[in-house]
């Protein structure tokens, strides 16, 4: 019998088939930029560190994790309150952070040493840290561009799937979409992860409409089609109920 965690964000739950997101499983958040990827993580921590009692890590691959912090303030979220009383953890393993700005060839040193291993690292000392039970990476997209060959790049992201299968954490990958609209590509890391889903926008009626689909979430029924969801003063809400095509 799978378990299951509540996401906390409005009407996402609902089209989780009023479940959440089956515990354990590592989910990938692919969106366009400024879809709301880094929200929807976020509340999805904040949510499980004040609200279910499970710990969360931040690992950042991109942004400064103070500048996330301070951008996701905004939604009335206190981050630098739990991450003091340890129910958050926030960890930046940018690859490019490491080496020196000033010299070009020095940053490819720092994203070439960076792979897995390092990763792998920083989750461990989050979880010691916390006794975290939901992790995100953001965006994993940073991690998979270490891997140039393509074979390598698969085995890398199916062995980080199966390092997390043993910590148990619900972890969430954030993805970045390539492609506009409706029409893309697949992108190999959605055959892997156990669950995708897809914030995306398409023009509906000479406007912009952001849409939330789950395209799969292996073991649970759930409802596949896309929803509206706006970004609000509060962070991220579904609609469930309503259509995004007539
Ligand atoms: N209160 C608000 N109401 C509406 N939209 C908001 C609000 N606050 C932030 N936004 C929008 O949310 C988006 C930023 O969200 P977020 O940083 O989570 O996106 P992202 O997908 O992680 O972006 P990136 O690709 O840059 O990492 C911006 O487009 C911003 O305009
Ligand atoms: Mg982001």
């Amino acid at each position: 019998m799978l378990d299951y965690v509540p996401t906390g964000i409005p009407g996402a739950d609902k089209i989780l088939g009023e479940k959440g997101i089956p515990r354990g499983h590592s989910i990938l958040i692919c969106g366009g930029p400024g879809s709301g990827k880094t929200t929807f993580a976020i509340q999805f921590l904040h949510k499980g560190a004040t609200e279910h009692g499970e710990p969360g890590i931040y690992i950042s691959l991109d942004e400064d994790p103070e500048d996330v912090k301070k951008n996701m303030s905004k939604f009335g979220w206190d981050l630098d309150e739990l991450e003091k009383e340890k129910k958050l953890a926030f960890i930046n393993v940018s690859p490019v952070r490491a080496a020196p700005s000033e010299k070009a060839g020095l940053i490819q040193l720092g994203m070439k040493e960076f792979k897995l291993v390092k990763l792998l690292e920083a989750i461990r000392m989050g979880i010691e840290e916390v006794q975290a039970k939901r992790i995100v990476i953001d965006p994993v997209t940073i991690f998979t561009l270490q891997y140039p060959d393509e074979v390598e790049r698969i085995y890398a992201m199916r062995d980080l799937i199966a390092d997390f299968r043993k910590t148990g954490c619900t972890n969430l990958l954030i993805s970045e979409l390539r492609g506009t609209g409706l029409e893309r590509e697949h992108q190999f890391e959605e055959y892997l992860a156990q669950g995708v889903i897809l914030l995306r926008t398409v023009m509906k009626d000479d406007r912009l409409t952001r849409m939330f689909q789950v395209e799969k979430m292996r073991g649970l029924e759930v409802d596949n089609q896309p929803r509206p969801y706006n970004i609000t003063n509060s962070g991220i809400e579904v609609y469930p109920t309503l259509t995004v095509f007539k």
